[in-house]
């Protein structure tokens, strides 16, 4: 099988780290790529939220399988793109992307079709948003409604500042407060069969001790000790299964990656958001535990035949994510650093830590950061302190000047404090 991935980030490295690895995959592509992935995937430059490009590039590369990453690409319809030119693409059309691109709709969606969720209104004027932060009361939860890159949500104690975000933001979703921990959960689907994948835990602020604004992820890890067994197949039940058969019945069903950010309240487990794409960095610790081979599993989800899959196979082992980020992220981040210990980490560290490639380049011999989030540093181990030592050991031997990262990823989960 011959397939191109979507896609430039630590997610597209694992996406493509896996399919490399799968030997049904005789070629691999990836556009536009990253300097860690070129180790794994031939890259092609195109600009991603291009349809008409990406389907181009497709076809004249032969592929047999498109895979689109990023949810830029998604919401702006490069599925439907690729679908068009008669190629088979897992990511969802345009359409049924919009449960990740507005959470205006996704909140419609999940009322439809009774999936557990905040209590929230949809605000456009300075009357609706006093009237919302006020029903509800501190922490005032507000979401900016288009896509933002994880960051357009404010949680916040302080009602000028939930104010001053919401009054930023033409179309605002302000929600009452969810407590308790959140969850990760994916799955795989064609539109009809719905095939959840393991659980995994992100940590969405900058600094430790959940401290600092809300970045894209700074570090996951899977499984989670804590959680209990029984959580996928109340969330298959209640959430994800719900929803795939909501959005068929609109004549717009979901086939891609469903993803459901969770918060496990005392009430009960509530979607915080949807997203339509795997998540980054929570992918890198899936996959990294994921045993079925990738690509058919991906393939017959494009080909709606999801159906015919046996159940997926996991590894016993933990797997652990920390991401390191560049001075100054998730502000405007410092980019042109060179970053060194790359390659003492595959030396020494290998092949049960590893380092996903996020924003880098290559200049010349160097490889240079070139985004916020620059590396996901993974490693499996026996148990979660192992896969944590083992990830933070390969970590310390990363030299990038000014970067920034956690060091409390899975510390709790591990039993650590
Ligand atoms: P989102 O982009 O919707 O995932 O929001 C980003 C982060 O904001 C989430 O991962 C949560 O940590 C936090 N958040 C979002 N909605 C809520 C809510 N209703 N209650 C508490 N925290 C929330
Ligand atoms: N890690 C959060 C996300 O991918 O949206």
């Amino acid at each position: 099988m011959k397939v191109l991935v979507i896609g430039g980030g630590a997610r597209e490295h694992a996406l493509c780290r896996s399919l490399s690895l799968d030997p049904d995959v005789n070629a691999l592509y990836c556009a536009p790529g990253n300097a860690g992935i070129a180790e794994v995937a031939e890259l092609h430059p195109v600009d991603a939220l291009n349809g008409t490009a990406v389907a181009r590039l497709a076809a004249e590369l032969g592929v047999d399988l498109v895979v689109v990453g990023p949810e830029g690409p998604l919401v702006a319809g490069v599925a439907d793109s690729v679908r068009a030119a008669g190629i088979l693409c897992f990511g969802p059309s345009a359409a049924a992307a919009q449960l990740e691109g507005s959470k205006a709709f996704a909140k419609d969606v999940m009322a439809a079709a009774g999936v557990p969720t905040a209590r929230s209104h949809v605000c456009t004027t300075p009357e609706e948003v006093d009237a919302a932060l006020d029903a509800f009361g501190a922490p005032y939860v507000v979401k900016d409604d288009g896509l933002a890159a994880g960051k357009g949500v404010v949680v916040t104690e302080d009602l000028a500042a939930a104010r001053a975000h919401a009054l930023s933001c033409s179309r605002v979703v302000i929600e009452e407060y969810l407590d308790g921990p959140e969850v990760s959960l994916f799955a795989i689907t064609d539109g009809v069969t719905v095939l959840p994948l393991q659980p995994a835990q992100d940590f969405k602020r900058a600094l430790d001790g959940d401290e600092g604004p809300n970045t894209g992820g700074m570090g996951a890890y899977s499984p989670l000790p804590w959680a209990d067994p029984k959580l996928v197949d109340e969330v298959m039940e209640l959430v994800l299964q719900p929803t795939v058969d909501e959005l068929r019945r609109r004549g717009t069903p979901f086939a891609g990656l469903l993803y459901a950010g969770l918060a496990i309240t005392g009430r009960g487990t509530r979607v915080i958001e949807f997203n339509a794409r795997f998540g980054d960095p929570e992918t890198q610790v899936v996959l990294a535990r994921l045993q079925t081979p990738l690509a058919g599993v991906l393939l017959r989800a494009a080909q709606g035949t999801l159906d015919t899959e046996p159940p997926l196979r996991w590894s016993e082992e933990a797997a652990v994510t920390v991401v390191v980020a560049s001075h100054n992220y998730p502000e405007t981040p410092r980019t042109g650093d060179p970053i060194e210990g790359l390659a003492e980490v595959a030396a020494e560290d290998g092949p049960d830590a590893y380092v996903l490639h996020a924003g880098t380049r290559r200049e010349g011999a160097a490889v240079v950061s070139a985004g916020g989030r620059v590396l996901s540093v993974t490693a499996t181990g026996s148990d979660l302190a192992q896969a944590r030592e083992k990830a933070y050991k390969a970590v310390a031997r990363i030299r990038l000047d000014g970067s920034q990262h956690r060091t409390d990823i899975a510390a709790k989960a591990a039993g650590l404090r």
